[in-house]
């Protein structure tokens, strides 16, 4: 860099190109818009490594890049700093749905070529974005081989500095439960592998989030801690040991780390969507955003079945109940599940015998659309695979023209099979176990997407592959459940914690919407003192609308417990699911959380804030209001005596009428929660 001019100017918009203190060796770095965040990447004895620093604090120290073939030469060692090109961008993009509706995308971006001095074939690019909070990298790798390239391992390690100093909230990975594991909260010595959103902060309150974006046709990165501090990419096997097949020249999904010095940082960023690619389905109107309720809860609760017999739920009479319901308290859709033939014997293992075309004798899916039509509300349709993926591809188009043909618009999809029990079919038909995260399944799950989009059908995946953002890409990928879901309250052992949804809040939800089904009003079924009931206060269920995103929401529970409360469930009828822009406002990870969120259709806003086992008091400010607008706000919080525990129903509703200038204060309950409606007045 010899131009004096340009290397001002250089530093100035973000970017450095240093020489570093061994001969011949190169460092270049690029920041944030902001300057807060630097990457910085080096090719001292001719190995990469990055390294990320925020506000002047070392967070990832010099770590390794690359990967190891089966066939050809790693690409790790060996490589140095070939070339370079910075460029800057500055734009906004629109959401069909989501939290906000506009979006916007403001990065540096460093493209650095890393080549073999003395074999140019042997390199590849990498590619950085650095955004305000936080940043990506992509590995863009030439075709190395005419055959299949087989990638045996990835490199990329999360080096931290001052590792003693970190806390963790994390989940193991390529666990039997898939993502449905309870959060841990740990220093970095109790942990092995884990899965990605993986959130930690130290103790100058840096808080930091490894995970990736637009994973697709790769296997899913996992961390594991090799060691102490060292988190690397551990990708999740083919049942062939592979971890990836490629032809040809290929990217690898963004490996991105959030940075934010609060909690609530990590909320209000948006980095994951803009490391994803624009819209490819066209025009989407067709996917909508709406609320459900669902011949479901009932069966978890073992009161009905899915398979066929007495207690059979999904009937064409009760399905008709439902819709009826739905009708006359604002709904958009049933979920019936359990309507079609397999479930019969025990299902968890036994996905090859679902048909997804016949239904139960007792189930009129022609009649039940027709009166779902008559109503204006839509029939949710349903396929459990029990993991039988290729028995599932057989049937995916006759299923879902059938559900086209009878004007079903969405599909909850289902995936229950321990880890690395998927079964698939391969071309000999032999039966091959994979792994949910695996690269067969991230492609698996995107067909059945892509699929469906042709119909105009949107899909809700349960059992998921995690979320890395390509709702934005594929905007049908309506949610997905990925995390322990309310389901867990109704027999799991154990159940959801008081600190479950505080800590799925800065995990999980950093990935994109979560299917998490709130809204159980009788919350002690089986007494108080039960393992199984949902361990919160009914005023937390209410805020779940609002802290827990997803386009799509569900009332959970069965109709009759809603017409006990009337009252409380009008919060349920009022709030939206889809939104003009969503502020978090203040919390600690796994303590508790406050979100308000604007709706897209009206000037209403809506505030839930939820909190841990610990009862705390919080104060709100109104700042985000219109300043010219006074507001009824329409509350509904913990009663004085509430206690998850012992008293989990005593809830208040109260109105007042608020502007920007107000402050709110509320004492939440153990396990507590505060929902309200700001209706403009
Ligand atoms: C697990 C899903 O998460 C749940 O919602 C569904 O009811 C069952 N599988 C049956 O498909
Ligand atoms: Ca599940």
């Amino acid at each position: 860099m010899t131009n004096p001019r340009k290397f001002l100017l250089l530093i100035l918009t973000g970017f450095w190109l240093l020489s570093s203190n061994s001969l011949n060796a190169k460092s270049v770095s690029v920041s944030s818009p902001n300057q807060s965040i630097v990457f910085t990447l080096s090719d001292d004895n001719s190995s990469p490594r990055y390294s990320v620093s925020f506000k002047g604090q070392l967070i990832i120290e010099p770590s390794n890049l690359g990967f190891t073939f089966a066939d050809s030469p790693a690409l790790s060692q060996g490589l140095a700093i070939s070339d370079y090109q910075l460029s800057q961008s500055d734009s906004t993009w629109q959401q069909p749905w989501g939290e906000s509706q506009f979006i916007r995308d403001h990065h540096n971006e460093l493209m650095v070529k890393l080549e073999a001095p003395n074999n140019p074939s042997h390199q590849y690019t990498l590619r950085i974005r650095v955004f305000n909070d936080g940043l990506g990298f992509r590995y863009e790798v030439p075709a190395i081989s005419q055959k299949t390239i087989l990638i045996t391992d990835e490199l990329t390690e999360f080096k931290f500095a001052h590792s003693e100093n970190y806390q963790a909230w994390w989940i193991p990975a390529q666990g039997w439960n898939r993502y449905e594991f309870l959060y841990q909260n740990t220093p970095f010595d109790k942990i092995d592998r884990v899965n990605t959103p993986f959130t930690v902060r130290n103790k100058s309150n840096v808080h930091v989030s490894i995970h990736e974006a637009a994973l697709t046709d790769f296997a899913s990165m996992t961390l594991d801690q090799r060691r102490p501090g060292t988190f690397k990419s551990s990708l999740v096997p083919w049942s062939d040991g592979i971890k990836v097949k490629k032809s040809g020249a290929f990217s690898t999904p963004w490996r991105t780390i959030q940075l934010a010095n609060s909690a609530k940082g990590l909320l209000n960023s948006q980095l994951i969507l803009n490391l994803n690619e624009p819209n490819k389905l066209g025009d989407v109107s067709w996917v909508k955003p709406g609320k459900y309720i669902g011949i479901w809860w009932g069966m978890h609760l073992g009161v009905n079945t899915w398979g066929s017999g007495t207690k059979h739920g999904a009937t064409t009479q009760e399905a008709k109940r439902y819709l009826d319901f739905a009708a006359k308290y604002g709904f958009d859709g049933v979920l019936v599940e359990g309507w079609n033939i397999g479930w019969d014997g025990s299902w968890f293992s036994n996905g090859d015998v679902f048909s997804f075309t016949q239904a139960y004798d007792d189930f009129d899916l022609k009649a039940v659309t027709d009166y779902a039509k008559s109503k204006h509300i839509k029939l949710i349709g349903h396929h459990e695979t029990s993991g039988s993926v290729t028995n599932y591809r057989n049937q995916m188009a006759d299923a879902y023209d059938l559900y086209q043909q009878l004007g079903v618009t969405q599909i909850k999809t289902g995936y229950v099979a321990d880890g690395g029990n998927i079964k698939r079919l391969d071309e000999k038909g032999r039966a091959i176990k994979e792994w949910h995260d695996g690269q067969f399944m991230v492609n698996e799950y995107l067909f059945s997407v892509t699929e469906a989009a042709k119909r105009k059908i949107s899909i809700n995946t349960h059992e998921p592959i995690k979320d890395t953002g390509l709702r934005r890409t594929y905007p049908n990928w309506l949610s997905r459940e990925g995390a322990r879901g309310q389901e867990f309250n109704a027999w799991g052992s154990p159940p959801n914690d008081p600190a479950h949804t505080v800590n799925l809040v800065y995990t999980r939800m950093l990935s994109g919407p979560m299917d998490f089904t709130p809204g159980i009003f009788n919350l002690a079924f089986n007494g108080l003192d039960a393992e199984n009931r949902v361990q919160t206060t009914l005023a937390k269920q209410l805020a779940l609308y609002v802290v827990i995103y997803s386009p799509i929401q569900m009332a959970a529970d069965l109709p009759k417990h809603y017409l006990e409360r009337l009252d409380a469930f009008q919060f349920i009828r009022d709030v939206p699911t889809d939104w003009k822009t969503s502020v978090a406002l203040n919390g600690e990870i796994g303590e508790w959380v406050t979100l308000v969120r604007q709706d897209k259709y009206s000037n209403d806003w809506y505030l839930g804030a939820i909190t841990n086992e610990f009862a705390r008091e919080i104060k709100i400010e109104l700042n985000f209001l219109d300043k010219d607008k006074r507001y009824l706000a329409q509350i509904y919080r913990d009663g004085d005596k509430a206690d998850w525990k012992t008293n989990p129903y005593d809830y208040i509703i109260e109105e007042k009428t608020v502007s920007a200038e107000t402050v709110l204060n509320f004492k939440l309950a153990t396990s507590g929660g505060v929902a309200i409606r700001f209706k403009a007045l």
